[in-house]
């Protein structure tokens, strides 16, 4: 079974092709120099530089698997979550695709995507806990089976991505801003300056209804930071390389200990032994290294995924679709994208 997948969920352009589970290859058109002046995506400019990338990077991919469209067996393309004019695009295309060539197609969850990316790497078995770090999500969840994966936790407001973003921002860093504020702290103090830390306490389902992020038992926050943060730029001279580092570093510093505390106490509620940190802020170094470190002395086994897999790429989406193939299921071309889509 060879699967043609395609991921337009946000500002990557990707296509990968996957043959029984191995990918083949793995190509993404970054449009970080189209938003990078804007200090965040454009949505608008967003569709534009897909519907400009989608055919050549679809092209790319089925070169550098070595193969051709006559020998492709299936199409997938992530369905949402995600700016509706972006996914469009790689949806449509998708199906346009299926449609002329009459091939199954799987419209995949960008999220399971993310959450499956460990495993374009090798085995790793459920049941395991995700730590799903992105743009635009930050959340934990209790990945049971194939298909079957129950909320622990997620942001009260911003996404871990998110944050690094607006304070590259507000620190006149660029766009992405995670990359950045990772580099820049490699040469900074992590204890330079004592940012607050929001833990929200572990509560039974506050009235919010089950599965959603307010009735979930773990949470996230980060606009606190992001304000505190924005207050120390505003009161304290930025004069020197060193001194921006620090606060990249110190910055990076509170994020990381806001999800690993969170991920490993989640892991701990279900009894899970495994923890899989998955997403764009999962290629964070400081983040990699301190889960490792300390999922050790938890006894608790981490997997991550290798930097190419952690940022938006379209492997992902194949293998999702791959797994859906082989229970049998597709759909039909009346799925549209879904902005809010859950996992
Ligand atoms: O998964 P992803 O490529 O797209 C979404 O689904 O959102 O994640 C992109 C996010 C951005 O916010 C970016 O700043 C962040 O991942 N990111 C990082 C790093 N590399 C990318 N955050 C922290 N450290 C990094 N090294
Ligand atoms: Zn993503």
């Amino acid at each position: 079974m060879r699967i043609l997948a395609i991921e337009s969920s946000c500002d990557d352009t990707a296509a990968a092709v996957l043959d029984a589970g191995s990918v083949l290859s793995s190509v993404v058109a970054s449009q970080d120099e189209v938003h990078n002046k804007y200090g965040g995506v454009v949505p608008e400019l967003a569709s534009r530089s897909h519907l400009r990338n989608i055919v050549p990077v679809i092209e790319a991919a089925l070169e550098q698997a070595a193969t051709r469209l006559d020998h492709i067996d299936a199409i997938a393309a992530t369905c949402g979550p995600g700016l509706v004019g972006s996914l469009l695009v790689g949806l449509s295309t998708a199906k346009a695709i299926a449609f002329a060539r009459q091939l199954p197609f799987v419209a995949v969850n960008h999220l399971e995507g993310h959450l499956l990316s460990p495993r374009l790497d090798g085995e790793v078995p459920f049941p395991y806990v995700a730590l799903l770090v992105s743009g635009g999500h930050t959340s934990v969840y209790h990945a049971v089976d194939h298909g079957r994966y129950h909320l622990l936790g997620a942001t009260r407001d911003d996404a871990a991505g998110e944050a690094f973003d607006k304070v590259a921002k507000i620190m006149g860093l660029g766009y992405p801003g995670g990359r950045i504020i990772d580099d820049l702290a490699r040469h900074g103090d992590p204890r330079a300056i004592r940012f607050p830390r929001a833990r929200l306490k572990p509560r039974r389902n506050g009235g919010a209804p089950l599965g959603t992020p307010f009735g979930t038992p773990f949470g996230f926050s980060f606009s606190g930071l992001k304000t505190a943060v924005w207050q120390y730029v505003r009161e304290h001279a930025i004069d020197s390389e060193a001194a921006a580092a620090d606060i990249a570093a110190s910055f990076q510093e509170t994020v990381v200990d806001m999800l690993l505390d969170t991920a490993f106490a989640a892991a701990g509620s279900v009894g899970c032994p495994r923890l899989v940190i998955a997403g764009g802020v999962s290629a964070n170094s400081r983040l990699r290294q301190r889960a490792a470190a300390e999922a050790e002395a938890l006894g608790i086994a981490v997997t991550i995924p290798r930097m190419r897999y952690c940022t938006d790429n379209a492997a992902m989406i194949a293998l999702a679709a791959w797994h859906r193939l082989q229970r049998g299921e597709s759909d039909p071309f009346s799925v549209n994208a879904t902005a809010d889509l859950e996992l």
